[in-house]
């Protein structure tokens, strides 16, 4: 195992069922887009998705922000964009992490612009303390205090993904920042 755990695969998985059941009541009769935002999203995606229970679509963007490996520069750069139109569409865009909300603010405009019937953020974690951006993040998982994490698809420097728990980087493996 790697460091303390902070938040177990059984709370986990309790959290995404009851995200799940909120956003398939809040979309009922509409037409959900889900926009994953790679590639840290993609366990919890996959996981919130089975959760969800009203007709919905997936897509995916990848973007890089220019910056250190635990600090965003608000700099994003497209390295892929959707693959569908989402104009007149339900979008959701589900995160990982919303730290500053640099990343999120860039990713919400670019989105808006294409005319979108609505757009929502799902994030399961939340640094409150840390926001420097005013996002709106219509659902979040769980808040957490200002530390790196790492598991259930997020990475310090691509690795630790795999973990099916989220977890403080261990200081011996990175300083903290
Ligand atoms: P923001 O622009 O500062 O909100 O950063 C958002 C992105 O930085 C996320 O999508 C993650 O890829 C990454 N990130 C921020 N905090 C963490 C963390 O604690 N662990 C892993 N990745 C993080
Ligand atoms: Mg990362």
């Amino acid at each position: 195992m790697v460091g303390e755990v902070m938040i177990d695969s059984d709370r986990l998985s309790a959290r995404v069922a009851e995200l799940g059941s909120t956003i398939s009541a809040d979309y009922d009769g509409r037409d959900l887009v889900l926009v994953g935002v790679l590639r840290g999203a993609v366990v919890f995606m996959a996981d919130l998705l089975r959760a969800i229970s009203v007709p919905c679509e997936i897509d995916f963007m990848a973007v890089s922000s220019y910056g250190s490996s635990t600090d965003s520069s608000g700099v994003v750069r497209i390295l892929k964009d959707l693959d569908d139109p989402i104009t007149g569409r339900d979008v959701l865009i589900v995160e990982g992490i919303v730290d500053s909300g640099l990343t999120l603010s860039y990713l919400m405009k670019n989105l808006k612009a294409r005319g979108p019937a609505s757009l929502e953020v799902c994030s399961l974690l939340a640094k409150p303390g840390r926001r420097r951006s005013d996002v709106p993040v219509k659902y979040t998982g769980f808040d957490i205090p200002d530390e790196f994490v790492i598991g259930y698809g997020l990475d310090y420097a691509q690795k630790y993904r795999n973990l099916d728990y989220i977890t403080r980087l261990p200081e011996d493996v990175a300083p903290v920042p």
